[in-house]
C-alpha cells in the first residue's frame, strides 16, 4: 500500500480524493495527509478520508511519512513543491502544467534527478480511451508521415472563475488559457507530432479582467517538418463547445472532438486494422472537462512505483509543454517566431 500526502485542497484535489478513496478500496493507495493554507478546505478533506490535516506544506511533510506527494497548488508554486518534497526522499506527482517558468521545472527536475525520485506530472487525457487508441494507431504508423496537427479549445470561464481565487489568470501563478486550459492539449500536440521545432503566436486579452491572454492563436512547426495549430479561448458564449485533436497524415485522418477529447468524430486509414473495431467503445461522456482519468493515471503512477511499467509522463516530458507554452508567450510579445531548444539543464 502506497501512501501519499496532498498539498492544496481546491477544485482539483477532488479528483486526486476521489481516486485515493478508489485505490484504498483495493489496498493499493492512503491518503494519509493534506495541506492548504485555508484550513476549512484541509479539514473537509481529512473529515472525508480520516488523513491528518495541515495548514503548511513543511510541517505536513515534516511531520507525515508518505511515499508520494500530490500536488493541486496553483501552477506557479508546482515546481517548488516538487522540491520540497525531493529534498525528503518523496516522490512528487504535480498537477498540470508543470509550472509557469522553465528555469523554475528544470530546477525541480534537478531536485528530483539528485535524490532520485520519480517526478510525474498528471496529464490525464492521454488516458482517454479515445486518445490511447489514437496513439496505437500513431505507433503502429498507421498515418505513414504526419502533415497537420491541430487543437483547437473553445471553452468559457466566466469572470467569476477568475474571481473566484487570486492567483487565477497571473502570469507568475497561471498564465492565461494556453498555459491553464490548454495545457493538455498542447501536450497532446507535441505527443502526437513529435518534437517542436518553432512556435509563433498572436495572443490578447479581449474580454477578461486578468494579466494574461484569455485567447490566442498558436502556429506550430515540427522538427519532422509537418506543422501544427493551436487555437484556444476562454470566452466561448454561452459554454465549452469543443475540445479537439485532428491529425492528417499521408495514409490517415482522425479527429478527436467532444468538449473534452472525449469523442472520436473522425476514423479513416487507408487500411483496416482490427483497432477500427474499438472506435465505438472509446467515446466517453464525463460530467466535466477534467474527464475520467485521474484514476487511470494514478494506477499507471502505481504501476511504476512498483517498477511494473515506465513512467509515461515524467518532468521531462511535462517540460516539453512548458517550454512551448513559453515560446509561445515570448512569440506573442515579440512578434517574432521562437526557436524550441528542448534541452533542460539538468540534461545538459
Ligand atoms: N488535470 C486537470 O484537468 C486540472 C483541472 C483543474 C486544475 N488543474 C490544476 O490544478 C491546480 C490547482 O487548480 P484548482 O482549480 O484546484 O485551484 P484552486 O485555487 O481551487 O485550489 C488550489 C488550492 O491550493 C491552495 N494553496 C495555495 N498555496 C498553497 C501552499 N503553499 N500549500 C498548500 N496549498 C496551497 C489554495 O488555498 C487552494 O485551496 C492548477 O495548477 C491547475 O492547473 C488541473
Amino acid at each position: 500500500m502506497r501512501t501519499f500526502a496532498l498539498a492544496g485542497c481546491g477544485r482539483i484535489s477532488k479528483n486526486h480524493v476521489d481516486t485515493l478513496l478508489e485505490l484504498e478500496k483495493e489496498g493499493a493507495a492512503k491518503l494519509v495527509a493534506c495541506c492548504d493554507p485555508i484550513p476549512t478546505r484541509a479539514r473537509a478533506i481529512a473529515e472525508r478520508t480520516g488523513c491528518r490535516p495541515f495548514q503548511s506544506l513543511e510541517s505536513m511533510l515534516d511531520e507525515v511519512q508518505s511515499d508520494v506527494l500530490s500536488i493541486c497548488t496553483p501552477s506557479g508554486l508546482h515546481p517548488a513543491h516538487v522540491e520540497a518534497a525531493a529534498r525528503r526522499g518523496v516522490d512528487a506527482l504535480s498537477e498540470k502544467p508543470a509550472g509557469t517558468d522553465l528555469a523554475a521545472v528544470d530546477r525541480a527536475i534537478e531536485a528530483c534527478d539528485a535524490r532520485g525520485v520519480h517526478y510525474f506530472v498528471v496529464k490525464q487525457n492521454r488516458f482517454n480511451r479515445s486518445v490511447a487508441l489514437l496513439r496505437r494507431a500513431l505507433e503502429a504508423g498507421r498515418f505513414g508521415r504526419l502533415y497537420m496537427i491541430s487543437s483547437n479549445v473553445y471553452w468559457t470561464r466566466p469572470q467569476d472563475y477568475y474571481e473566484q481565487a487570486r492567483w487565477r489568470g497571473t502570469w507568475e501563478f497561471d498564465g492565461g488559457c494556453l498555459s491553464n486550459q490548454a495545457s493538455h492539449y498542447v501536450d497532446m500536440v507535441q505527443w502526437m507530432g513529435g518534437a517542436v521545432e518553432s512556435v509563433q503566436a498572436f495572443s490578447a486579452t479581449l474580454a477578461r479582467r486578468i494579466e494574461a491572454e484569455d485567447t490566442i492563436a498558436v502556429n506550430l512547426k515540427f522538427r519532422s517538418g509537418a506543422l501544427g495549430s493551436i487555437n484556444a479561448t476562454n470566452l466561448t458564449y454561452p459554454k465549452n463547445l469543443e475540445g479537439s485533436l485532428t491529425i492528417l497524415g499521408e495514409r490517415g485522418t482522425v479527429r478527436i472532438g467532444g468538449v473534452a477529447l472525449n469523442r472520436i468524430e473522425q476514423w479513416q486509414f487507408d487500411a483496416p486494422d482490427p483497432m477500427d473495431g474499438e472506435v465505438e467503445g472509446a467515446n466517453t461522456n464525463p460530467a466535466s472537462v477534467y474527464g475520467f482519468g485521474h484514476l487511470p493515471y494514478y494506477r499507471h503512477v502505481l504501476e511504476v512505483l512498483e517498477g511494473e511499467a515506465e513512467p509515461l509522463l515524467t518532468g521531462r516530458e511535462g517540460r516539453k509543454s512548458v517550454e512551448i507554452i513559453a515560446a509561445a508567450y515570448e512569440s506573442a510579445r515579440t512578434g517574432r517566431a521562437v526557436q524550441i531548444s528542448g534541452r533542460n539543464s539538468a540534461s545538459k
